[in-house]
């Protein structure tokens, strides 16, 4: 039997550049690992017109975790891989806990001139599932003067109390225990509502944890000029997305920002994937960073188990990146092999 049964999506753009180098060090540290190719993004869309036909989601779902590369091609109208592949595996999966590490490793420049490396080490529990996500909402009139559109957030007790607790359990294991919960509790004051009394339901659990509110215009600017004030950061789907851009660029850029999609219960697969998109400016060219591919991948290899090989992955990538030096080119056609030895010895 396998060790594990990974299914992997490459997708779009740089995703089969950086998948294929995240996959040679899958195979180096996790001998026995099955990896099952599927062919899913813009390249299938044309050619059958199908995005996920439900037979491929219900071979998915046999898999331990997906890894996928990235999804969206400017020859498709926007949202239809957006929502229609990725957004749709989050939530059928039920991966409510979008999990966003940032770190500043060393040999890695950060544009903060004032932030030495190693005093970012954050993580935002973005919530997954529900939010502006939803896809409720509608359009009427369109085209004409008189056209409306609504986008609402969803968001359910249920769905937002399970991402907060999520949220204070990774802090109990970590060693600052301190959670921001970001929101706009000023503005949206419904939502706002529910997010800040589950907060403060939760927090009253875990009065070993420390906890602080910020609205998400504030966090912004503070992600900026003090990141290093961050420990854990719970905050909605759609405020975790733009976060979680900036805290990639204040801690090296996007070339090294991994994520898991993650359904902490076990009932379906987790998916691991650069917080990056498809890049088509850089496709094709080798350019690509793959270190957040094989970062996600060093997720992944803990989610399921297998923390000295997560250990591996991580420590080779920390090895990469303090030898690049500043300004370094940025190479796929060779890192995988490289950090594949790296990781295995
Ligand atoms: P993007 O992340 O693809 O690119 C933004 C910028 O970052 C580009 O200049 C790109 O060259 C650069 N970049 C991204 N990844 C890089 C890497 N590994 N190494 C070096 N540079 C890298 O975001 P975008 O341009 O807003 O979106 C492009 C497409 O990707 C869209 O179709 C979008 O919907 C999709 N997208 C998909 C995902 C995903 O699959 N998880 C995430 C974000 C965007
Ligand atoms: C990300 C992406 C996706 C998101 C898009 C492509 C649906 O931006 O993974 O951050 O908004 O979650
Ligand atoms: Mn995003």
């Amino acid at each position: 039997m396998a060790v594990a049964r990974i299914a992997v999506v490459a997708g779009d753009g740089i995703g089969p550049e950086v998948v294929g180098q995240a996959r040679k060090v899958l195979d180096a540290v996790l001998p026995g690992v099955e990896a099952t190719e599927y062919d899913l993004g813009a390249a299938r869309y044309h050619r059958t017109g199908e995005v996920l036909p439900d037979s491929v989601l219900a071979e998915l779902a046999e898999h331990d975790a997906i890894l996928l590369g990235a999804v969206g091609d400017p020859t498709v109208p926007p949202g239809v891989l957006e929502r229609g592949l990725l957004l749709k595996l989050r939530f059928d999966f039920d991966q409510y806990v979008n999990l966003r590490p940032s770190r500043l490793w060393p040999g890695t420049t950060g544009p903060l001139a004032s932030v030495k490396p190693n005093e970012i080490d954050l993580v935002v529990v973005r919530e997954g599932t529900e939010g502006l996500y939803a896809g409720a909402g509608g359009a009427l009139h369109r085209d004409t003067p008189a056209e409306v559109a609504t986008e609402e957030s969803l968001n359910t007790r249920h769905g937002v109390e399970r991402v907060i607790r999520d949220a204070f359990a990774r802090a109990g294991r970590r060693e600052r225990r301190k959670v921001t919960l970001v929101h706009k509790t000023n503005v949206l004051t419904h939502a706002g509502s529910l997010w800040a009394r589950a907060f403060a339901a939760v927090a009253a659990e875990h009065p070993d944890i420390e906890t602080e509110y910020q609205h998400v215009d504030a966090a912004a600017m503070f992600l900026v000029t003090q990141p290093q004030r961050y420990d854990v950061v719970v905050t909605d789907n759609l405020f975790g997305d733009i976060l979680t851009d900036i805290a990639a660029a204040v801690t090296g850029g996007i070339g090294l920002a991994a994520s898991g999609s993650i359904n902490p219960e076990r009932a379906y697969p987790s998916m691991f994937e650069p917080v990056h998109g498809s890049a088509p400016d850089i496709a094709g060219q080798g350019v690509a960073d793959p270190a957040a591919a094989v970062l996600s991948t060093a997720l992944l290899l803990d989610h399921l188990g297998h923390p000295d090989a997560a250990r591996r992955v991580t420590e080779a990538v920390a090895a990469e990146l303090s030898s690049r030096g500043a300004g370094s080119p940025r190479r796929t056609a060779d890192i995988g092999d490289r950090l594949a030895a790296h990781a295995a010895s």
